[in-house]
């Protein structure tokens, strides 16, 4: 039996964990995760202990999904405080150095009043001394930026928090990442290697070239007791094999959210990579095992959970030849760099593509774009819509470009012309500031403040300026997290009522009134470009 060579099930689920909470983008870089790991993590598991039944039934209001509510149903009282006393434990020096994170806040608040900031330097705590520089800007208003490259660096990049969490998936609901860590049980195999180690990518490799039982059990440190689990996972059956893209012209798949791949005779690019598993279901999609051998641009538009997603990088990192992503604004606590934190965790030739930059190949180009608004007004950089060139037809990756202000697409139209296709993100609604940052911010944010500061994509106004400015032919309306294989990432279940729905509704009818080429993409989409010179 061992001899027989096996291959990964197409549905087993491969969560990236920290301290087994989900390892969303915020959960790489030492300062946002310390943040995220005392004024997330352990504030929810407190809350859980003080009143389970509260959050069972929180989980079970429509209303208040993607709250900070634990999904274990008021159960498993025990494990959760063991999760928070080890994470009190295991991880003090990143609690430290989320508590020297506000403690430095307030002594710029206190102290840094327009004069020079040298003396603060020895008043910052100890252990953020070399890592942070202190600034003001033009207006006197102080801030501080961290040395990214260095903190990496340092024990508070902490590796031995990460680990894989395996199970097979057969269904799509799965728990929201944000507010529910994951629990050890009977059906859950735990990896316990950082993501950059190369066992990942073996394992992954796994899905297309098979191993026999022995090398695999090797490589997965499987002992007598996960055995059986573990062997559950592979098959000797092999995947379908992929057929690529063979016309003379370029044919792009909507594989759900902002994850769209383009294939073109010379080129394959993969758009904020978010992938469903290979189960049965009633909705159809594309999945892994439509993805071609190799990858030749994985681009990110920015740093939202649900546009960079490790569960999926992690799987596909060994196939892509160059990540491209955007820079951020260089140490705002905020705005960590996608770069450093695509490169820790194991993936190679990442590349940062700024505003109006470009890279070419023999029949097309990459052209990134401002991308404006989705932040709640806070300073982010790392942020880019992608101008795709194919021969003589354009495509606009807009991801959730919020159009608050028209003039930047003039100034964009007098620079690249028309855009025959434009995929536009319309959640116009979006989250207060706090749902993503609240972890970040060292002082409370007014109520109101907070409400009046989304993270919220463009509305009908803002849409339809986009799509006339540019001449538009065709308008794809996507990233609007309705795919019921995204609840974990999204938490977002529009009704016709609902605003996104409402104000996307209206961009279809006034753009196909219009004889513009107008569709909400759900589940999958084909369509092939043959006209291109
Ligand atoms: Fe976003
Ligand atoms: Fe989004």
């Amino acid at each position: 039996m061992n001899d027989a060579l096996l291959y990964l099930r197409p549905n087993v689920q491969v969560e990236p964990l920290f301290d087994y909470w989900y390892a969303w983008s915020h959960l790489i870089p030492p300062a946002t995760a310390a943040r995220n790991l005392t004024e997330r993590h352990l504030k929810i598991m407190d809350s859980y202990l003080n009143a389970p039944q509260v959050h069972a039934n929180a989980v079970k209001n429509p209303k208040l999904l993607g709250g900070p509510f634990i999904d274990y149903d008021g159960k498993r009282i025990d494990e959760i405080r063991n999760l928070r006393d080890q994470t009190k434990r295991a991880r003090s020096h990143l609690i430290e150095l989320s508590s020297a994170i506000g403690s430095l806040d307030e002594i710029l608040r206190t102290h840094a009043k327009g004069f020079s900031l040298r003396p603060l330097y020895d008043m910052a705590p100890d252990l953020l001394k070399g890592y942070v520089e202190l600034v003001y800007d033009l207006n006197n208003n102080p801030s501080f930026r961290i040395i990214e490259p260095l903190i990496y660096r340092s024990r508070y990049y902490d590796r031995s928090a990460q680990s894989l969490m395996l199970s097979v998936l057969t269904a799509d609901h799965r728990p929201f990442l944000l507010s529910t860590p994951r629990l050890e049980s009977e059906s859950l195999f735990h990896l316990r290697i950082p993501f950059d180690d190369e066992a990942v990518d073996e394992l992954f490799k796994l899905k297309s070239t098979p191993r026999c039982w022995g090398e695999i059990k090797e490589m997965l440190k499987v002992t007598r007791a996960t055995e059986q689990l573990a062997r559950s996972f592979f098959t000797p059956e092999p995947l379908p094999p992929y057929s690529p893209y063979q016309g003379r012209g370029a044919r792009w798949r909507y594989f759900g959210h902002a994850c769209i791949l383009l294939e073109t005779p010379d080129v394959s690019i993969l758009f904020d990579p978010v992938l469903s598993y290979t189960y049965e279901s009633e909705i159809s999609r594309y999945t892994y095992q439509d993805l071609p051998d190799w990858i030749d641009y994985v681009i990110i538009t920015h740093n939202h959970q649900d546009h960079v997603l490790f569960e999926t990088l992690l799987q596909i990192r060994h196939k892509v030849r160059t990540f491209i992503v955007p820079p951020n604004s260089g140490g705002a606590l905020q705005d960590p760099s996608l770069k450093l934190s695509l490169t820790n965790i194991g993936c190679k030739n990442v590349i940062e593509l700024g505003e109006m930059e470009r890279i070419d190949w023999k029949t097309g180009s990459i052209i990134a774009l401002p991308f404006l608004g989705e932040h709640s007004d806070l300073n982010v950089r790392s942020k880019a819509a992608y101008l795709v060139r194919v021969g003589n037809h354009a495509l606009l990756f807009a991801a959730d470009s919020c159009n608050i202000e028209p003039r930047l697409y003039k100034h964009l139209h007098d620079e690249v012309g028309d855009i025959d296709a434009i995929f536009l993100g319309m959640e116009c609604d979006g989250a207060p500031l706090s749902w993503l940052y609240g972890p970040l911010l060292t002082k409370k944010i007014e109520r109101a403040m907070d409400e009046s500061r989304r993270l919220a994509g463009s509305n009908f106004d803002q849409a339809i300026d986009i799509v006339r400015r540019f001449n538009s032919r065709s308008v794809y309306v996507y990233a609007m997290g309705q795919e019921p294989w995204l609840g974990y990432i999204m938490s977002l279940k529009y009704t016709e009522g609902s605003r996104p729905i409402i104000e996307s509704n209206r961009l279809i009818q006034d753009c196909s009134m219009s004889g513009i080429c107008a569709e909400r993409l759900f589940g999958e989409k084909e369509i092939f470009i043959e006209d291109i010179d």
